[in-house]
């Protein structure tokens, strides 16, 4: 496969955390792929590791983060600035993200990333209460809307002791998440890849007030159409009645839809698409009976409901002929024996992937921003995804999606 960053130029700052000893690994494997690697390290970065290490494996010397008159000479802020591809910022501290939050350039290394106009990718480390703590998770969504691009927190035992969201991500996963940048930037330039993703539960009206539904609150699903967005990928989300702040962005179309019909209709109208991820609750049974007018209790001792099925968004698009995706994932909720059921529901359905999770645990699944998860593919291999963010669980779905489509 091609070598997305190979003669790619990395600039990375290294803030103060233990994590820091982990950048070590990412710089080796970003020199192992013939990528240039400068660095800038903060002061409180240079109490866990020394600019000697960090220069021996970047094989360039180190600026320290000082407004220095030899850093200036040598290199100003602009120049370094545009003369990499990508800042990558590991650990990102609580006062680091602070910083970049409140736009602030008081020193080398948040002057740099104010002068950038390169992608900023932030691998953030902390404590799970100081992640947690509202004045960062202030600056979080601020980030987010400044276009920062995160990589992790993950869910971990940190160096305090203490477990929950604020591990940085492994350097496996910073350097496969850099890789894919580069490679949905590349693929991108010549070739635009379409997907599909459902989301949400779907409403079954009784009569005009009345409808029966379920506790999906489309989070995972909106989050796969954020990273596939991210990825490059042309996305289209169809999601049912939720109470997200979704809104169209380039790329990313929002179809609303209410009922199982309409969330098929639009489904259908959008084909054909290179993915399709079914990852709506979507309600197996409509009414069959719809009542025009406001069902009256008066004269009523008990009432049926008469049912009937909904068709099966998931099958419908794994059984098309010619405008099938060339990689159809659906979703299984589950209870129990959740491999198995997984994968009959991958013959039945004919699709290509499932993602199973077990909703029987409250805390993942149905309106939890957690999730943990089983990639089971058609071949039977399964591939866990340990207990993380919705949206770190949608980042590496959707890495799976783009190395499967291009190779
Ligand atoms: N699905 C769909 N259209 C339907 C029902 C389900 O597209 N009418 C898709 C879901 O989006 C999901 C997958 O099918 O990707 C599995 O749904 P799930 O609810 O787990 O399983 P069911 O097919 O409903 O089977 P069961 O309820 O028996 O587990």
């Amino acid at each position: 496969m091609l070598n997305s960053i190979a003669d790619k130029k990395i600039l990375i700052i290294i803030g103060g955390g233990i994590a820091a000893y982990k950048v070590l690994d990412v710089i080796r494997e970003l020199r192992k792929n013939n990528c240039e690697v400068k660095t800038i390290i903060t002061n409180s970065g240079k109490e866990f590791v020394t600019p000697l290490s960090i220069s021996a494996l970047s094989k360039n010397k180190v600026f320290e983060n000082l407004f220095d008159p030899n850093n200036e000479t040598e290199m100003d802020h602009i120049t370094l600035s545009r003369w990499c591809d990508l800042i990558l910022v590991a650990p990102t501290t609580a006062n680091l993200m602070a910083n970049f939050a409140r736009g602030e350039a008081k020193d080398f290394a948040t002057t740099v990333i104010m002068a950038s106009n390169k992608p900023i990718f932030l691998a953030p480390a902390m404590n799970v209460e100081m992640w947690n703590n509202p004045a960062n998770q202030e600056n979080y969504q601020k980030l987010l809307q400044f276009k920062y691009k995160f990589i992790g927190p993950v869910i971990g035992e940190m160096a305090c002791g203490e477990v929950g969201v604020g591990k940085m991500s492994s350097p496996e996963e910073i350097i496969l998440t850099i890789k894919n940048y580069f490679l949905s930037k590349n693929l991108f330039n010549s070739k635009n890849l379409k997907a599909l993703v459902t989301a949400g539960g779907t409403r079954e009206y009784i009569d005009p007030v009345r409808f029966l539904s379920n506790e999906s609150s489309g989070k995972q699903g909106f989050e796969i159409a954020m990273s596939l967005n991210e990825l490059g990928f042309k996305t289209k989300l169809v999601i049912g009645p939720n109470s997200l702040n979704i809104k169209n962005q380039d790329n990313l179309e929002v179809i609303n839809v209410t009922t199982s019909k309409q969330m098929f209709e639009a489904c259908k109208d959008n084909l054909p698409v290179d993915v399709a991820v079914c990852a709506a609750a979507v309600a197996d049974f409509k009414v069959k009976n719809y009542s025009e007018e406001k069902i009256k209790k008066e004269g009523l001792e008990d009432f049926n409901l008469e049912l009937e099925k909904n068709i099966d968004i998931l099958s419908f698009i794994s059984s098309q002929n010619i405008n099938r995706p060339r990689l159809v994932v659906g979703f299984a909720a589950e209870t129990q024996n959740i491999i198995e059921n997984a994968q009959k529901k991958i013959q039945n359905k004919r699709c290509d992937w499932i993602v199973a999770n077990n909703v029987a645990d409250k805390s993942i699944g149905f309106n939890s921003d957690y999730n943990e998860v089983f990639l089971i593919s058609k071949n039977k291999e399964v591939e866990k995804f340990n207990k993380s963010t919705k949206s770190e669980i949608a980042k590496k779905l959707s890495n799976k999606i783009l190395h499967a489509l291009i190779q």
